[in-house]
């Protein structure tokens, strides 16, 4: 009887441990859509997807691995990280990427050295005759080197308007 009533103890100060724990664990790592994205603006974009919502925990682009083999201008090796929004865009192959997708890529020299941040993030009705999109580029310790319309990203990819102004591959079926 005695056994029984401690295991019953032991079983109510586990539960309430992990109440505890889930709590905690919850509250440090909210999820995307609980911390507001940033408005167009290169140095919050960064807090957010480094600090608010690190892009290293995020999915790689569908089907790409880590360290890919890039082209010019962007980097000899790349590594594509999306956020929720950008990942289901594409895997499902919408044809469009949705409102709020962010797409990060690591651009690395050939000798695998991390050399820029580029950034895509579509924010509804920012410029809606290039997709929306917002353009941002950073070296590696974060210090903005171009941001907004920028006119060089959006003359190249524009030439896959009709792919939502990305390059990586078809999002469209
Ligand atoms: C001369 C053409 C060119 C210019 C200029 C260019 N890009 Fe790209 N971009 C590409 C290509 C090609 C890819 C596909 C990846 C690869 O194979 O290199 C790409 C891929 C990307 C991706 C991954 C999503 C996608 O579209 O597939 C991001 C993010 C990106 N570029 C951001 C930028 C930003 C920000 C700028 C401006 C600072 C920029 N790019 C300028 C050609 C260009």
């Amino acid at each position: 009887m005695k056994k029984n009533l401690f295991a019953v103890l032991v079983s109510v100060v586990v539960l309430f441990g992990l109440v505890v724990i889930a709590y905690a664990v919850h509250e440090e790592k909210p999820s995307e859509t609980m911390v507001p994205l940033p408005g167009p603006d290169a140095v919050k974009l960064y807090y957010y997807i480094t600090k608010d919502n690190p892009y290293d925990k995020w999915e790689l682009w569908p089907g790409k691995g880590r360290l890919y083999e890039g082209r010019e201008p962007h980097g000899a090796f790349l590594t594509t990280y999306v956020n929720n929004r950008a990942y289901f865009s594409a895997k499902d192959k919408t044809g469009k990427m949705a409102d709020s997708s962010i797409v990060v890529k690591e651009n690395y020299t050939p000798v695998k050295k991390l050399a820029a941040l580029t950034v895509i993030y579509k924010i509804k009705d920012y410029n809606p005759s290039a997709g929306d999109w917002f353009w941002a580029k950073y070296d590696p310790y974060g210090k903005v080197l171009a941001s907004g319309k920028v006119e060089a990203c959006i003359k190249c990819h524009g030439g896959n308007k009709a792919n939502d102004f990305i390059m990586t591959e078809k999002i469209g079926k």
